[in-house]
């Protein structure tokens, strides 16, 4: 059975993993060399799909044993699921949005809350550091099987929604406003003034355009990819939060590396996050521009307005000592 890269049902999913998948991770191509699947939710105009699939470029230019193949638009699942997968070892990779680790290991919340990262380029300092980071990314190793081997910025998030622009929390009142699927990101809606509905990225588009949400928060980059701005075509700035993605791994796979292509894979790897985020800034100028020009509105908030609701949810989910530690260490990199 051959691998597909259109989008599948949860149903046909699990007839896949059962029937047909299973025997495609890990597997050898034609030429000899492990085919890893990495698992994307984004499309192939998005910064992540550019760079990933450019780490693959970079395997094979290096003489790697290995090669990577992208799965982008969610055709292998949605995160909750892919995340899943990699465990099982059914797939070896997939980027996965930090809110969607808080609800693994509560320590992600530490670089989840609002304020933490100033900008993208603080955002990678932090979370490249082996340092401060090592312990957190090898946290599920035991309990899941899954290495996070680094971070990819999401960029700034802001609200958009499909009715009006929003100046201040009240705007937001009586708005149901797609979030990521964590408790953090409910209180974060409600903060914004909005009732929070969680839903995986793959359903944000018909849940706009039919009315079930009013609103939803994303990154620029992601709101023209996705084509988001057509059905909720005001974009107020409300840079909530600097978002994240990982890039994960299962263990067994990154274990099962040779000791060269380790050397050539992490060389890669050091590449793709760079070129990501260099790619990030790029395109969300660029985003903005082609947005308006389809109709989008783009408008600045009361930032005041929207600190001190913020805030409150930073301190409320910042309870453990490590989350706190985490916190304060990422902060400290901002001075
Ligand atoms: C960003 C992020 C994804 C996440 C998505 C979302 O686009 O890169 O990992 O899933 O936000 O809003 O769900």
């Amino acid at each position: 059975m051959s691998c597909t890269k259109k989008r599948i049902s949860s149903i046909s999913l699990v007839t896949l993993l059962a029937v047909g998948l299973t025997g495609c991770a890990v597997s050898p191509t034609d030429s000899g060399k492990t085919v890893l699947r990495l698992a994307l939710n984004q499309n192939e105009e998005h910064p992540s799909y550019i760079a990933l699939d450019h780490f693959n470029d970079y395997l094979q230019e290096h003489g790697a044993g290995v090669t990577i193949d992208v799965f982008p638009n969610s055709a292998l699942g949605g995160q909750v699921e892919t995340i899943q997968l990699v465990g099982e070892g059914v797939i070896d990779m997939t980027t996965a949005s930090g809110s969607q680790l808080e609800n693994i290991n509560d320590d992600f919340i530490g670089f989840g809350v609002p304020t933490v990262f100033d900008d993208i380029d603080h955002q990678m300092n932090v979370v490249q550091d082996p340092e401060l980071t090592s312990e957190l990314y090898s946290s599920m190793e035991e309990s899941m099987g899954i290495t996070v081997l680094g971070g990819l910025t999401q960029g700034n998030r802001s609200v958009h929604t499909s009715n009006i622009q929003v100046q201040k929390p009240e705007d937001l009142h009586g708005m149901k406003m797609r979030v990521q699927e964590s408790k953090l990101n409910i209180a974060i809606a409600e903060a914004l003034g909005a009732s929070a509905a969680p839903m995986a990225f793959g359903e944000v588009y018909t849940a706009l355009q039919s009315g079930v949400v009013d609103a939803s928060e994303n990154p620029v980059v992601v709101y023209y990819t996705s084509r988001h701005h057509e059905v909720a075509p005001y974009y107020s700035y409300t840079n909530h939060v600097v978002g994240l993605d990982f890039l994960l791994m299962n263990k067994n796979a990154l274990d099962a590396l040779s000791k060269s292509d380790r050397r050539i894979f992490e060389d890669g790897w050091e590449q793709t996050w760079k070129e990501h985020a260099e790619l990030f800034k790029e395109q969300t100028d660029e985003a903005v521009k082609a947005a308006e020009q389809e109709g989008a509105h783009f408008s600045e908030v009361d930032s005041d307005a929207f600190e001190q609701p913020l805030i409150k949810v930073r301190d409320q989910f910042l309870v453990t000592a490590r989350q706190k530690e985490l916190y304060d260490q990422a902060r400290e990199l901002a001075r």
